[in-house]
């Protein structure tokens, strides 16, 4: 079985960091973002397809001669075709009954539960559904015995038909795949899913955590949720505060580091302090305090920084 990832957005919000880095290679926890989404795939899944715009070359050298435990395959869109023209552009390579994702959803979905629903309701697609306090500014979902009715965009207070969202997560038959017109831009969201709503279109609500890692907030949050049980409890070039993870190649000495910290490789730090903080590969700095901030790739930092997002592109405030 196949499953779609959607990788070739420009990754607008998290820049200047994807100037250098595209969105989907960005570490959660040390790991780039779609190499996990891929290591995360239940057994069912043989084969990933990823559908790439922005950032073709670094993906293809990314995953060139890497065994990641299943198929890969990249497939180019020459320009961004959206959503659904990305998936659309993937059908050469799907067999049947399809899984597709947004590339930078970090979520504890329960994927086999899911395909047990979708094949069980013999629905045409089904959607992972989120709950949220405060729909207004999102597009919901009208859910009724297990299915999609419709779609309603950023409803005001007081008239949202649910408070259930679109979680990025889909199981899809090919007949959908084939509604999409071919090497069109389009939304699978706007363009496509209105149609089947009330139509075998149907939802799988799930619990737990829902993270879209596209901002400086969410993409720390993600990685922190990344950390897992995989942290790293001791150091001898540190004081450990919390959940931690400090990549092997990284040299620290004299340091305080946590709670919410993940060093990357590479990464020389003596007599620093660091909290709630993503330290990517080959940074450098002697006495910075670093809080609530995204550093590097290849960055030295010489002052204290506080929710500052810092790229070898530039940096910004968030
Ligand atoms: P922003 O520019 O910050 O909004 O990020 P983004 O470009 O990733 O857009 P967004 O978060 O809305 O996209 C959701 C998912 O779809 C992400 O995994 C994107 O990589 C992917 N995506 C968005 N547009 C395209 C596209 O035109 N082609 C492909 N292949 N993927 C896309």
């Amino acid at each position: 079985m196949e499953a779609i990832i959607l990788v070739g957005g420009f990754g607008t919000r998290l820049r200047p960091l994807t100037l250098t880095v595209p969105k989907p290679l960005l570490p959660l926890a040390n790991i780039p973002m779609v190499e996990r989404m891929i290591r995360n795939l239940p057994e069912i899944f043989d084969t990933a397809i990823l559908a790439v715009n922005y950032g073709l070359n670094d993906m293809r050298k990314y995953f060139e001669g890497r065994d990641i435990g299943k198929k890969v395959i990249i497939v180019p869109e020459e320009e961004p075709l959206g959503t659904g023209g990305a998936m659309r552009n993937c059908i050469d390579y799907v067999t049947g009954t399809t899984a597709v994702f947004n590339g930078d959803v970090v979520s504890s979905i329960n994927l086999n539960e899911m395909l047990e629903q979708h094949i069980k309701t013999k629905a045409k697609g089904t959607l992972a559904l989120w709950k949220v306090k405060d729909p207004s500014r999102f597009g919901v979902v009208e859910f009724s015995n297990g299915e999609i009715l419709q779609f309603q965009e950023k409803p005001e207070k007081g008239s949202e038909l649910s408070n259930l969202i679109n979680a990025g997560t889909y199981l899809l038959e090919l007949e959908i795949l084939e509604m999409i017109p071919p090497n069109q831009k389009i939304s699978i969201e706007r363009d496509i899913y209105p149609k089947v709503a009330g139509n075998g279109l149907h939802g799988f609500p799930f619990e737990g955590y829902f993270i879209d890692s596209g901002t400086p907030e969410s993409y720390l949050e993600a990685n922190f949720k990344s950390i897992g049980n995989n942290g790293t409890a001791s150091h001898t070039g540190a004081s450990i505060r919390g959940s931690v993870m400090i990549h092997e190649d990284a040299k620290l000495e004299h340091c305080i580091i946590g709670p919410n910290v993940i060093i990357g490789p590479k990464v020389k730090l003596e007599k620093c302090v660091i909290r709630n903080s993503v330290i990517l590969s080959n940074v450098n700095s002697y006495g910075a305090v670093i809080e609530d901030s995204i550093i590097g790739p290849n960055i030295q930092v010489k002052n204290d920084i506080k929710q500052n997002l810092i790229s070898p592109e530039g940096k910004i405030a968030f």
